[in-house]
């Protein structure tokens, strides 16, 4: 019985209580942008903030291959059974072959592919995978790098360091300085590589510096941990995999995070895979028994909808050429949108070289505003950047470009 006075189910005022101790966090960096720019309610006001494609209209489309794809999966779906911790094999199979290329068939006795949940579920099961062989190894990121690595490769344990990248002069990759720190590194140091539209600079590096990384790789006997979250936005599918192909070529072990959520325009149905190289099959088998443990262990399986979807548009002659084509569009998009933005800044600033906006490749590039013009920019123009200055360039559409262009070149001195 509840004593006298006291409403079942409430607690004493004396009890201590779990969750009283936890103080209210700061918003998530990307996802405050979103939350400020939906309170705004100036009518023109410009999102560049969050990572999504958007179209000419500002919407972020289904690929009409995926769209069928869905309608066939669902007219044809008997069973929701489970499939088990490595997830839709067809799926993995085929997601490792459009990365790996050519390359995936001579692999495969040596690749564990698990599907994931995003590329954030791939990056986060590959700092578990690497903690589960070595709980002293460190990881080695980019200065900058994607705001979410840090928390979701750094949660797992592993130590967090950081190797030179951009270089805020030229606004292009430092890679002088990037392959003298690779090559001090001691062997067996995993060193995370965007493999193209390096979030969030668009600095790339070009076909010949992916090669003297992968000679330093090689050499220093280096862990590579390649994420792969943008093939086909950059350039196209084959290229934008150049540079990872180059060294899984040559690697005998590599971990790529795949994420389907740009590329096939999936990103609420979380898809993406972790294939792993292995320097044998025995190697490779032992990796998958834990891959499958780490997922067991943190959520089970991964949810099938969208990874099956994808294995129908990558298995289908059909879609598979309209999902290529309607790629290709997004990725000239985003270019055709740099050159846009590129001239218009330059009408505005003859004085400045804006030419890196057009050399940079996939969604993002970094402003080279202070943060407090970056304020100036969100409360006075109503344009919205991350606080580190990035932009996603396929928030801009000819109707918005003059007015960002004049309020950029505004700010800048
Ligand atoms: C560099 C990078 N890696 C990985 C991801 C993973 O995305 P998701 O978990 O949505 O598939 C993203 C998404 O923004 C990204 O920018």
């Amino acid at each position: 019985m509840a004593p006298c006075g006291m409403m079942r189910g409430q607690p004493r005022e004396t009890e201590p209580r779990m969750f009283d101790s936890l103080e209210s966090l700061p918003p998530d960096p990307i996802l405050g942008v979103t939350a400020a720019f939906r309170r705004d309610e100036f009518p023109h006001k410009v999102d560049l903030g969050v990572g999504v494609y958007r179209d000419q209209a500002g919407n972020t489309p289904v690929p009409t291959a995926v769209h069928e794809a869905e309608q066939l999966l669902i007219a044809g779906q008997s069973t929701k059974t489970y499939v088990g911790p490595h997830g839709n094999a067809e799926f993995n199979e085929r997601i490792a072959e459009l990365a790996l290329g050519p390359l995936a068939r001579s692999l495969r006795p040596r690749i564990s592919s698990i599907q994931t949940v995003g590329g954030c579920g791939a990056l986060r099961l590959g700092a578990e995978l690497i903690r589960a062989a070595d709980a002293e190894a460190v990881i080695h990121v980019s200065t900058p790098t994607w705001a979410n690595h840090e928390p979701l490769v750094g949660s797992s344990g592993l130590e967090l360091q950081r190797y030179p990248y951009y270089d805020p002069t030229t606004r292009g990759v430092d890679f002088a300085r990037m392959s003298e720190r690779l090559a001090q590194l001691p062997a067996g140091a995993v060193v995370l590589l965007q493999a193209c539209c390096h979030n969030p600079t668009g600095a790339d590096l070009a076909p010949d510096q992916w090669r003297s990384v992968a000679d330093i790789v090689e050499r220093r006997g280096l862990l590579p941990f390649v994420d792969l979250a943008y093939q086909g936005l950059g350039s196209d599918l084959e290229s934008d995999a150049g540079g990872l192909r180059g060294l899984a070529e040559r690697v005998p072990e590599m971990l790529l995070a795949i994420s389907c959520s740009k590329n096939f325009g999936m990103y609420r149905e979380r898809v993406g895979a972790l294939v792993v190289l292995g320097s044998s099959p025995a190697a490779a088998a032992a990796v998958a028994t834990h891959q499958a443990r780490t997922a067991r262990r943190m959520y089970s399986m991964p949810p099938d909808h969208g990874a099956a979807v994808v294995a129908r548009v990558l298995g289908d002659p059909r879609l598979r050429a309209s999902w290529v084509e309607e790629l290709g569009a997004m990725a000239a998009r985003i270019n055709s949108l740099r050159e846009l933005l590129a001239n218009s800044l330059a009408a505005c600033r003859p004085d400045r070289d804006f030419s890196w906006i057009v050399r940079h490749r996939g969604m993002f590039s970094l402003l080279p505003l202070p943060e407090a013009a970056l304020a100036t920019l969100r409360e006075r123009h109503h344009v919205y950047s991350l606080s580190d200055g990035r932009i996603n360039v396929a928030g801009i559409s000819v109707d918005n470009v003059e007015r960002v262009a004049d309020a950029v070149a505004s700010l800048l001195h």
